[in-house]
């Protein structure tokens, strides 16, 4: 076992390697910090970049179609490859691990992955679009699972249709939110992104719905992410708008963060009926506060939503068996971390080629 850096490969070659700095041997446990001050909290752990929906804000038809080049089985990071990294992120300090995707639930044999996470000290859970919830809510529930995100683009079904573009229904969502709810898999939230023009109209019937029934809805704003969304500002509703536009039905009021660097602002209904939630990373950014590293399905390490290269750690995994070097070069790669697209967002920076979201993870 070495406790000499391994170099890694960076994906596409567009940034340089991270400089690694301080000593080459990081002890387990120590805090980790980047260049701006920030802690490594919340892993997001994608697990497949299929998904049976193609929302027109993540997967547009035009380019995820018949002949996409899907990552092939044995390009994927194993159940065990995940966990040894997960282990050596919660040494690092990760509190919070999400599994994303793609569409999560269509990875074979999930539970058997959330078992072994479940094991860690961490909260565990997953987002969703809440297709296959019906058939595994309780399996997901006794592996260890603690909650669930579901993405709701509407209510109406020829709007979710529209946004989900593969003519799936409402009510069988909400067969599986329910489903959810059911197994305990609670707090549950719901995510909505929003499309000025083309599922805004959704908003108030969302929060109609959602009142009362101790399910969190969330406005997010539509994000440049990727490059194959056609992203355009003025399709774009800030939150400030979605808040007033609640507002003026059933009255608000902000509440604070449940906890340091909540992307969520939250908001309650004064009535006592729960409350709401806004994402916005297009006019407000939260890099200041961005505490998330991301996991691609193939075993790619994140430290932007909006990257355009990453770490290679299949690699590391797969030609050096130790998990001191492991440990090593996460933490060099978290202490070169400068990432805050979206504090430096500009018209020509949206255009950028960027790695798409269902690759990523959400
Ligand atoms: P919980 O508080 O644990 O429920 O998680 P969360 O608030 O992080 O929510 P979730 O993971 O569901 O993220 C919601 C959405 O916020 C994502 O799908 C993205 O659209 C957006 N988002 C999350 N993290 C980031 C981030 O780091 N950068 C940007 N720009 N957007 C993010
Ligand atoms: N803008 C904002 N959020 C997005 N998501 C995917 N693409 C976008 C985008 N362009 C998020 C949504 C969805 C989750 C899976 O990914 O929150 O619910
Ligand atoms: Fe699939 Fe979620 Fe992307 Fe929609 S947003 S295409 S459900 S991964
Ligand atoms: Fe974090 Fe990048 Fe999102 Fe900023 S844009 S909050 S740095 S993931």
């Amino acid at each position: 076992m070495s406790g000499r850096v391994i170099p890694i490969r960076i994906a596409d070659a567009v940034s340089p390697a991270p400089t690694f700095a301080g000593p080459t041997v990081i002890a387990s446990g120590e805090t980790l910090s980047d260049q701006r001050g920030r802690r490594v909290r919340d892993l997001r752990i994608s697990v497949t970049d299929r998904c049976n929906f193609r929302c027109v804000y993540c997967m547009p038809k035009t380019v995820f179609g018949r002949d996409y080049p899907f990552l092939a089985r044995g390009d994927l990071l194993s159940f065990e490859e995940i966990e040894r990294i997960a282990r050596v992120f919660v040494d690092h300090g990760v509190e919070k691990i999400r599994i994303t995707g793609g569409e999560p639930l269509l990875r074979r044999h999930i539970e058997n992955l959330i078992e072994e996470l479940a094991r860690l000290p961490v909260e565990l859970t997953l987002t969703t679009n809440g297709s296959l919830l019906t058939k595994k809510a309780r399996a997901l529930k006794d592996a260890g699972l603690t909650r669930v995100t579901v993405s709701l683009d509407g209510l109406d079904d020829a709007v979710f249709k529209r946004m989900n573009d593969v003519d799936y229904a409402v009510g069988d969502v909400l067969a599986g939110i329910d489903a959810a709810a059911a197994a305990g898999l609670a707090p549950l939230k719901v995510n909505c992104v929003v499309k000025r023009g083309t599922n805004d109209e959704q908003i108030l019937p969302l929060v109609r719905h959602f009142r009362g029934s101790g399910h969190i809805v969330r406005f997010i704003e539509y994000m440049d992410v990727g490059s194959s969304n056609g992203w355009n500002m003025t399709e774009v509703m800030p939150s400030r708008d979605v808040i007033a536009r609640i507002h003026a039905e059933f009255p608000l009021e902000p509440i604070g963060a449940n906890y340091d660097g909540e992307v969520a602002e939250r908001w309650r209904f004064v009535d006592g009926q729960g409350e709401i939630g806004v994402i916005s990373s297009v006019t407000q950014a939260f890099c200041a506060t961005c505490t998330r590293v991301r996991l691609s399905t193939e075993g790619k390490l994140y430290t932007c939503l909006f990257a355009q290269s990453g770490h290679d750690l299949r690699a590391l995994l797969r030609d050096a068996n130790s998990d001191d070097a492991l440990r090593t070069t996460i933490a060099g790669i978290w202490r070169g971390r400068d990432d805050r697209y979206s504090e430096i967002r500009t018209a020509e920076t949206a255009r950028n080629r960027k790695i798409e979201m269902s690759y990523i993870g959400g």
